[in-house]
């Protein structure tokens, strides 16, 4: 997953001891932590802590220059890529769902255009009160505020109802899956998927083993990481992955055919998952062949490279290719991705039994110019979840 700027906000609560471990975790998953408290949380909990924990200085006022001369409010509102307020006190989010900004924390989440998760925690009975309700329901109306519980059950104060913080590891959980969501957000994609059949005679046809699972499941996890997706898919036995519009095609020229437009039309990434028939029949018979000499030979013609031919663009998106491979795969692979001047290449090994091909399970390798990551073994789903996430990374990084 890709390391996010987390700003984690602390407000006054009985619930932010549990923010200790929440950036305990954080940190374990890579993510760089900056705390901010308000006055309220100083009662409950220290700033020496949550430094000790994110290992940077945590702030608490609006006004200490001193503060302000290392990193700026505003600076630092624009570092965050996600604010999330745990514990956020019934007094915190009245006043951000009236827009004041009369402390830090509620400054920042004014400056900010991240996206701010609040995980509120109070007494059942200050959660149930009609005035907390109603700026509920003005915070849920905003579209860059996620609310993210609160949880029931027993409560600091004796009480039983709702109120809870959600668990550390929970909130954990949430931010891992909000950032896998947003990595791909307003961006154009097309990916190729499935095999492709080139025709021999009206009844027979060349082709391969390909599913298309793997590349159905990138244009989901696409869609869910916020794109706009096109797929061009050969003919396989699947759904049309909810959101995500299909163009089917049967040969490897109707898969360049139809990915060119697609790419004219705009296009900032291309993921080209099809196993695309390297060969095509020399021409295609009118009528059934009939057997009638004990041999016969069929000349082969090469077919155009769709993700070679993108890729050669003058306004070439970022492109990720795929290689299947039986031996060096990382040679081989590395070498494909110079030669067609990839982006970035995912390699599978195709030698291990249950994986890949017609599978639903895969493992792979992914390299880029300076760097690589292994994925898996896992469900074609969650590596086309992780590797969605690594490839918005990389072109998060390539825009600058
Ligand atoms: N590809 C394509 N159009 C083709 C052939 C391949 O778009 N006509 C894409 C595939 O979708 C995949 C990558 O190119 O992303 C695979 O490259 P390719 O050279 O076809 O791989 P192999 O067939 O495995 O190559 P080799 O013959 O070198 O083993």
């Amino acid at each position: 997953m890709a390391a996010k700027r987390i700003l984690l906000g602390i407000t006054g609560g009985i619930a932010a001891y549990k923010s200790a471990e929440l950036v305990r975790l954080l940190k374990k998953a890579g993510h760089s932590v900056r705390v901010v408290m308000t006055r309220g949380a100083e009662a409950f909990v220290t700033p020496l802590t949550f430094q000790a924990l994110s290992g940077e200085p945590v702030r608490t006022s609006l006004l200490d220059p001193e503060a302000e001369a290392g990193m700026g409010h505003i600076e630092l509102a624009k570092w965050a890529d996600q604010i999330v307020v745990a514990p956020a006190s019934a007094d915190f989010l009245a006043r951000l769902a009236n827009g004041l900004a009369d402390d830090l924390l509620t400054t920042l989440c004014c400056a900010t255009e991240a996206p701010i998760a609040l995980a509120p925690a109070m007494n059942q009975a200050m959660w149930g009160n009609h005035r907390t309700q109603r700026n509920i329901r003005l915070l849920q109306e905003d579209p860059q505020i996620s609310l993210w519980g609160p949880d029931q059950g027993e409560q600091a104060c004796g009480d039983t109802g709702p109120g809870r913080m959600l668990e550390p590891l929970v909130l954990a959980e949430l931010i891992a899956e909000s950032s896998r969501q947003g990595a791909l957000m307003g961006k154009r994609v097309v990916i190729t998927a499935g095999p492709t059949r080139e025709p021999i005679d009206p009844v027979r046809y060349i082709s391969n083993h390909s599913s298309g699972k793997m590349g159905y499941a990138i244009a989901s996890a696409a869609r869910r990481a916020g794109a706009e997706v096109v797929l061009i898919s050969g003919p396989v036995a699947l759904a049309a992955p909810a959101g995500v519009e299909v163009r089917q095609v049967i040969t490897a020229a109707d898969m360049l055919q139809q990915a060119t437009a697609a790419v004219d039309a705009g296009c900032d990434l291309f993921v080209a998952s099809a196993a695309v028939a390297d060969y095509r029949p020399e021409s295609c018979e009118a009528d059934k062949i009939k057997k009638s000499s004990e041999q016969m030979a069929l000349a082969l013609v090469r077919n155009p490279d769709t993700l070679a031919t993108i890729a050669a663009r003058p306004d070439a998106p970022f492109t990720v290719g795929f290689a299947a491979e039986t031996t060096d795969v990382a040679r081989y692979a590395v070498d494909k991705m110079q030669r067609k001047k990839l982006n970035m290449i995912v390699a599978n090994d195709v030698s291990v039994p249950g994986l890949g091909f017609n599978s639903d399970n895969n493992a792979v390798t992914v390299f880029w110019p300076d760097g690589q990551a292994s994925i898996g073994p896992d469900s074609k789903q969650r590596i086309a979840e992780h590797l969605v996430a690594l490839i918005g990374d990389r072109l998060g990084q390539a825009a600058g």
